[in-house]
């Protein structure tokens, strides 16, 4: 197996007045390289902070990242990060904000990112919107916009915070879809964080729970068949085995 992301004997600590609040504690995760790894935990565990350190923003307390064993000192350009909370550029309409990885990376001409974004947009079901300033959004549709912007920059390692969260449930279905059709064959990684143990299973290769800290109280392999459907898969008697086993191991782990 080879790891893309490499993360060893991780703690973060903040410090709020004299005293320090342990956020993640001795977390240690291995991900294969294009793999889809959805990660469950109950609010507070410690999901952001850890998917915050994997992309490089924050430092850890003690412990490494690596990605693609190479130690991660800062955000890396190949790393996307849907964060949990909303990081558009109120100043720029949603097209330049989605143009924005292909201005980093650079070398990118003005009419191929804009092609680039458009296409995106289309396939988020934001037809129509690029000249729109965040603002002028619902809080779906900048989430929306958030996910292209991340896939623009067509990076190999993409990490997603609870990111069809706040969704009504036909267009999280519909993003759910779109996102394993633009991953299947597309040899990237995902970790994928969520609270829903449906869309859990749904979406991954691999599921790891987190408890209290970022202890991992579950890690197993998803093996149901793609392409997977949500209505076929709540009969399916892996699908409810798999959702009864990680109920308990959310059970356990806030226990
Ligand atoms: N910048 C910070 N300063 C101080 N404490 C923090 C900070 N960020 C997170 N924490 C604390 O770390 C713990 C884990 O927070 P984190 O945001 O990682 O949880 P989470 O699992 O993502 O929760 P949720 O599902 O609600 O998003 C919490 O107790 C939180 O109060
Ligand atoms: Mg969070």
């Amino acid at each position: 197996m080879t790891a893309v992301l490499q993360a060893e004997r991780l703690t973060k600590q903040f410090a709020k007045d004299d005293s320090a609040i342990v956020a993640l504690r001795d977390f240690a995760l291995s991900v294969e390289e294009g793999s889809f790894v959805t990660v469950l935990g109950r609010s507070g565990c410690g999901k952001s902070t850890m998917l915050n350190l994997l992309a490089g923003l924050t430092e850890p307390t003690e412990g490494t990242v690596s990605h693609r064993g190479k130690p991660l000192t800062g955000p890396d350009i190949d790393i996307g990060y849907l964060t949990q909370s909303d990081t558009l550029m109120p100043w720029r309409d949603v097209q330049r904000n989605v143009e924005m990885p292909l201005e980093i990376r650079g070398g990118v001409r003005a009419k191929e990112r804009r092609r680039t974004a458009a296409a995106l947009l289309n396939r988020v079901g934001l037809d129509g919107f690029g000249k729109h300033y965040p603002r002028e959004l619902s809080g779906g549709m900048r989430r929306r916009a958030s996910l292209a912007r991340m896939l623009a920059g067509s990076p190999s390692t993409l990490l997603m915070d609870e990111p069809f969260g706040a969704l009504d449930a036909q267009l999280r279905t519909e993003l759910q879809e779109e996102l394993l059709r633009l991953w299947q064959g597309s040899g990237q990684t995902v970790v994928f964080v969520t609270h829903d143990i449906e869309e859990a299973l749904l979406l991954g290769d691999r599921i790891v729970v987190l408890g209290a800290l970022g202890r991992i109280v579950a890690d197993e392999r998803i093996t149901l068949q793609r392409p997977r459907h949500v209505d076929a898969l709540r009969v399916d008697p892996e699908f409810v085995r798999l959702h009864t086993t990680m109920a308990a191991a959310l059970k356990e782990g806030s226990s």
